[in-house]
């Protein structure tokens, strides 16, 4: 609690011997609950931020006790995989394995343990309240945890016995009909959007002007936290580049509590970090303004193809590599899933005409059912990016899983000549329905996410990429040490598949990633003087290592559990 300052002049003038003790102690977080007691030390912080604090429980927490009130259990259970709804939640993440916060029967009562989740927590909503909760958190040494939405895939917007800034109630948008760059473009319709805002509330609101943003695949992914400062990929960014693409201006509140601008002439090294060196790092994002477009029409096709016989699947994969490659060469874009003997996907192609869309689509797919192989398939026109949004992308928004990632990006040179290896890395890498594991393709790199390739610290390799890979490893619903191994082990086989066509740069997307990636330096973010430059930055304004988190630049300093400082 003594801050080391002070400990140093202290040290100058006395007692060296105490003082390297409270140095070694300063060099490990406080734990949070250990503030309880001292009840006046939490009101007078939550009078400085109108009454916010908040007391966290996990969301099981409402099936605890005795009796249970069944009401209120239920309720929980019904929301269990309603994405939205999870968002709304302090005490919520995503994917469960995160939350770790399991029930149990002792003394004839339920009792559910508070896992990952904070013990206490901040409903920001104003930008005073994101200052003051980071005082208090350099005051008194505390690990501090950002929050939008909760649906980080490596479990950064959650800690046990932390803090949690919550910014999910900060919700505003404005649109800003001329935008001045400071270097001097203008930019018609630009929007404003605090650090709340998901994405299905920009798609919803700029439908009203008959514009699109360029963002993600599901609703409920936050529109400028973890997403947009990792790199952000969706359905349009062959069509207008990657998200961080997009962006004009941030509004970031520093370590030393300050709030700063950051774009091309104003702390431009802070604005080359902040898109695509990664979310939860540099300081807390309160707004950013980016780019719109006139929502384009969209053409689509849903598909699902199933066979019986192995050699039709693998015959199957190979003229699907060939079709993606020749399709790369045009604005289509999307998803594809690959496992068993399944291949189902769903592609789209922004503006141009429907019937001629289609037609290319048509040429370039030429499937046919026979009687060991099964195609259901439908296409779509809709007159803008919403239409399509609500149709055929609202299924993304269930989560409430147990679930782990493995990932690479895909060379567009791979893609183009080594079509019939791809297939075979595809027929391998693939996923085992019952072992609930998945193969996810995603066709969301190439054309403008290519060549609209601005100084940002997002891993070059997106800039030379076509596909992005995920494999998904579902775990039971109480995975024993045992299950967590082996979900590894699948990850681990399947990425050693994809590593094998990945190139010499083998790339991950830090978002949808491996929590357990070795090399996680090179394979989140590139080059080695990359992650340096980003280090220089993050050191420079976060001198004092306020903002860690897993797999974090800088978190190689601090121990596996982020706790403590390495030792060195
Ligand atoms: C269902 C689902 C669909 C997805 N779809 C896509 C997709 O289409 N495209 C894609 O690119 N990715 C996608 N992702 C991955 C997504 O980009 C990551 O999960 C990302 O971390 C989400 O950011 P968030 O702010 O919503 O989440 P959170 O879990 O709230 O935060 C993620 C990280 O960012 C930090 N952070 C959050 N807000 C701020 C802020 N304002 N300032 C500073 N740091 C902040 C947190 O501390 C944490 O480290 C998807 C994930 C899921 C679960
Ligand atoms: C998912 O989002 C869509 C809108 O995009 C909404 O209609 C649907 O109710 C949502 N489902 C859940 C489970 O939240
Ligand atoms: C999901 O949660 C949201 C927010 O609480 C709610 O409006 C919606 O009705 C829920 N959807 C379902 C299917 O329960
Ligand atoms: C979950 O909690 C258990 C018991 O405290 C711990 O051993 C385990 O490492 C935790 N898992 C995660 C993913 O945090
Ligand atoms: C957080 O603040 C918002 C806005 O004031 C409010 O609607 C919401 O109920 C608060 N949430 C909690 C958990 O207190
Ligand atoms: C890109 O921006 C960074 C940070 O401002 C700067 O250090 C670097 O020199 C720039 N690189 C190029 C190629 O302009
Ligand atoms: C679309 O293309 C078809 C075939 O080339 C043509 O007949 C039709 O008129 C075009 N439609 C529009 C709206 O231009
Ligand atoms: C399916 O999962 C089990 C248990 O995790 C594993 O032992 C088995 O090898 C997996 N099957 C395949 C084909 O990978």
């Amino acid at each position: 609690m003594i801050p080391s300052a002070s400990c140093f002049i202290v040290l100058l003038l006395v007692i060296p011997l105490k003082c390297s003790e409270i140095l070694a102690k300063h060099r490990c977080r406080n734990l949070i609950n250990q503030y309880e007691p001292t009840k006046s030390i939490l009101d007078k912080f939550n009078a400085s931020i109108d009454g916010r604090l908040l007391r966290i429980r996990p969301i099981t927490a409402a099936c605890e006790g005795n009796p249970v009130d069944m009401n209120a259990c239920n309720f929980v259970l019904s929301q269990w995989t309603n994405a939205t709804w999870r968002s709304d939640q302090p005490g919520a993440m995503q994917s469960t394995n995160w939350e770790n916060s399991s029930c149990i029967e002792e003394f004839d009562k339920i009792a559910c343990a508070q896992g990952n989740i904070p013990e206490f927590g901040v409903n920001a909503t104003r930008y005073k309240h994101v200052q003051e909760t980071i005082r208090f958190a350099n005051r008194y040494n505390l690990r501090l945890v950002i929050k939008t939405t909760g649906h980080d895939y490596l479990g950064r917007s959650t800690a046990p016995n932390s803090l949690l800034l919550w910014l999910h109630h900060m919700k505003e948008m404005t649109l800003i009909k001329r935008f001045q760059s400071c270097s001097g473009e203008t930019i018609t319709n630009a929007i404003r959007l605090m650090a709340g805002v998901q994405w299905g509330d920009v798609y919803k609101w700029l439908a009203n002007y008959n514009l699109v943003a360029i963002g993600g695949a599901s609703s409920t992914v936050g529109a400028i936290g973890g997403y947009l400062q990792g790199g952000g990929h969706g359905p349009l960014t062959r069509w207008q580049g990657m998200a961080v693409d997009q962006v004009l201006e941030f509004e970031i509140v520093t370590a030393d509590g300050i709030i700063r601008r950051a774009n091309e002439c104003e702390n431009a090294d802070l604005f080359w970090a902040l898109r695509g060196g990664g979310g939860g790092t540099y300081g807390v994002v309160l707004s950013a303004i980016l780019r719109t477009y006139v929502s384009p029409s969209i053409s689509a096709v849903v598909s699902s193809i199933q066979t019986e016989h192995v050699q039709d699947y693998q015959r199957i994969l190979n003229e699907f590599t060939q079709s993606i490659r020749s399709l790369s060469d045009t604005y289509w874009s999307g998803y594809f899933y690959m496992s068993d003997q399944t291949l189902s996907f769903a592609l789209l192609v922004p503006n141009g005409n429907h019937s001629e869309n289609i037609a290319l689509y048509n040429r370039l797919f030429p499937y046919k059912a026979t009687s060991s192989v099964t195609i259901k398939s439908d296409q779509y026109y809709f007159a803008s990016f919403y239409d399509f949004f609500r149709a055929i992308m609202s299924d993304t928004n269930l989560t409430g899983g147990k679930v782990l990632l493995g990932s690479r990006l895909i060379p567009e040179t791979v893609v183009k000549h080594q079509t019939h290896l791809l297939a075979r890395t595809f027929f391998q890498a693939r996923g085992i329905t019952k072992n609930q594991s998945l193969l996810i393709g995603h066709l969301v790199a190439g054309k403008q996410a290519s060549t609209k390739s601005i100084n940002t610290s997002l891993n070059p390799a997106w800039r030379k990429a076509l596909l992005h890979m995920v494999y998904s490893q579902s775990l039971p619903n109480e995975p024993s040490n045992r299950d967590f191994e082996s979900a590894r082990l699948q990850i681990h086989k399947s990425v050693n598949h994809l590593e094998a066509i990945a190139g010499d740069e083998q790339s991950s997307y830090m978002n949808e990633a491996d929590a357990n990636e070795v090399d996680w330096q090179e394979k989140y973010f590139g080059p080695r003087e990359h992650y340096h430059r980003l280090k220089i930055i993050k050191r420079n304004f976060d001198p004092n290592d306020l903002f860690i988190c897993k797999n974090c630049v800088g978190s190689e300093d601090w121990t596996e559990d982020l706790s403590c400082r390495n030792n060195k």
